[in-house]
Order: C-alpha cells, then sequence, then structure tokens
C-alpha cells in the first residue's frame, strides 16, 4: 500500500492548524457559557460549545478540502463510519474540545484537537490548548514543536522516576480491574495524574514534562493528533486493543519507559503491598 500522502503533509497542516486556532479561541471568548449543556449524563457532560467548535472545524475543512472524509466526536455517535461521501484517503480526525468536563468547571486543562489520516496514518496534527496558549503541531517529514519550538520526550528510563498521567472511565472497564491498573501504576512510578484530556496529556509527553500516559477505553478521535506529535517528539505510541470500532487502549511515552509500563498494566512485575 503505498502510504506517502499525495498533499504535502506541511501544506495540510496549515489547514488543521487554522481549524484547532478558531475553534478553541471560540470556545475560549465563550467560557463564561461554560454550563450550556446540551446534554447532562453520569460521569459526562456535552456543551453546546462542543457541538459549535465542531461545526467551525467542520466548515474549514470542507471549505479547504472538500472531498475529504470527516470522523467528528459530536457526530460519530461511537461505532459509526466516517462521513466519507467521496471514499477518499483522506479523513479528518475532530474532537473539538477534549477535556469537556473540565472546561465545564472552569478547568483550564482542555484543548482542540485535529489530525488528518491518509490511508489510516495520521500524517498532520495540532491540539490547541487557548487557556495556556499552547499550540502543539507535527507533519509527517518535521519535527513536534509547541508554539513553533521543536519538543522532545522526557530522557526518564525507570518507572520510580517516571510521572505517568492516565485517565479513569467509568463505563469502560470492570471497577476491579480499573482500579488494580491504577495501583499497580501509582505503587510503581513517581507519581500518577488523572488530569482528565487525554490529548493534552499526550503533549505533556512529547514536551519532556511527563514520561507516559495510558487509558482503556480512550477513543479515536482522542488520540489521532497527539499519538502523531508524541512520535515525532521521539516517543512512542500503542494501540494494545481495539475492542470496538474507535475504541482503543492505549498507550504513549517516552519510548524508554514504553516496554517496563506496558509489563505493569499486563498485571506482570506488581504485587500488591499494605
Ligand atoms: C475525554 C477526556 C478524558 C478521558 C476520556 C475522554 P472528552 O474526552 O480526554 O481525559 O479520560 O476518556 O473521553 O469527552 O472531554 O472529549
Ligand atoms: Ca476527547
Ligand atoms: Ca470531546
Amino acid at each position: 500500500m503505498n502510504t506517502h500522502s499525495e498533499i504535502a503533509p506541511a501544506l495540510l497542516l496549515e489547514t488543521v492548524i487554522l481549524a484547532v486556532r478558531t475553534a478553541g479561541n471560540h470556545a475560549q471568548q465563550n467560557r463564561h457559557r461554560k454550563a450550556d449543556t446540551v446534554m447532562v449524563a453520569a460521569h459526562d457532560v456535552k456543551l453546546q460549545l462542543d457541538l459549535e467548535c465542531q461545526e467551525i472545524i467542520w466548515k474549514i475543512v470542507r471549505t479547504h478540502f472538500p472531498t475529504h472524509a470527516i470522523l467528528a466526536e459530536e457526530s460519530a455517535d461511537k461505532g459509526q463510519p466516517a462521513d466519507d461521501p467521496h471514499q477518499s484517503p483522506y479523513t479528518w480526525i475532530i474532537d473539538p474540545i477534549d477535556g469537556t468536563v473540565n472546561f465545564s468547571h472552569g478547568l483550564p486543562w482542555w484543548c482542540c484537537s485535529v489530525a488528518v489520516s491518509y490511508k489510516g496514518k495520521t500524517v498532520a496534527a495540532a491540539v490547541y490548548a487557548p487557556a495556556t496558549n499552547e499550540l502543539f503541531t507535527a507533519a509527517c517529514g518535521g519535527t513536534a514543536c509547541c508554539n513553533g519550538t521543536p519538543i522532545t520526550v522526557s530522557p526518564v528510563k525507570t518507572l520510580n522516576e517516571a510521572m505517568v498521567l492516565t485517565g479513569l472511565d467509568q463505563k469502560f472497564s470492570e471497577k476491579d480491574q480499573r482500579l488494580m491498573r491504577f495501583l499497580a501504576i501509582s505503587d510503581t512510578v513517581q507519581k500518577a495524574r488523572v488530569i482528565g484530556a487525554a490529548a493534552l496529556d499526550m503533549c505533556r509527553v512529547a514536551a519532556g514534562q511527563s514520561d507516559g500516559y495510558f487509558e482503556a477505553g480512550i477513543y479515536t478521535w482522542d488520540v489521532a493528533a497527539a499519538g502523531l506529535i508524541v512520535e515525532l517528539a521521539g516517543g512512542r505510541v500503542e494501540t494494545l486493543a481495539n475492542p470496538s470500532p474507535h475504541r482503543l487502549i492505549y498507550m504513549a511515552t517516552n519510548g524508554h519507559i514504553h516496554e517496563k509500563l506496558k509489563n505493569l498494566i499486563a498485571g506482570l512485575h506488581y504485587k500488591k503491598t499494605g
């Protein structure tokens, strides 16, 4: 299979950046509307701004690349295929606001995430965190950057020196399994953190501010952009399982701790004490 993108990834990246910046700034300017919900469920919320940001990104994609497919969280209805009337090899993968629950509380750990994949592989990506004014970018053939400056993963090599970011999806796995994994990680690494925006968590790994990220029950749109950013920053990403369409058990690391963290998650080398 020829996976060499016909459109230069750097060119795609220009539109990706326009999309995340326009949507992110819209959400940031409208943060006083953080309680304007369209759906409230146990452990989750959907905001009018999730829909508006997706609409903004969707229009930008359709203006610049009208024949490309779009897979967007708020219209994907979880297992649905991408909107792809032209059967394009390109798919734009959109998470309009990642960290919506944080946003709804006024916590500034949230971002907009957009990736373009070509024949299933991400070739251009951006994650924009307006509250901290950080734009993480990557395009195949280039380097990962934050605000235009190249970033690299940390040199940390052992789990006891590592900070690992993770998430605890209440609906995805058995409570015991979830807690055992979390205990294994938090008892072994220097510190485990659950901060609540997967794409931004992964960008911290890319920037060397954290050493690993793991989550069970994450979706394609959570990790598509940040995955390329981690890889081009010198790190490693891996889908450990893909239990249903778009749903993943997934990890991203600086590379050095990858196998050790993977073994730990798999239940190897961990004995609960105390
Ligand atoms: C969520 C966040 C959160 C993760 C959830 C995701 P959303 O995305 O990334 O950190 O734990 O699994 O669904 O719903 O805010 O876009
Ligand atoms: Ca998300
Ligand atoms: Ca989202």
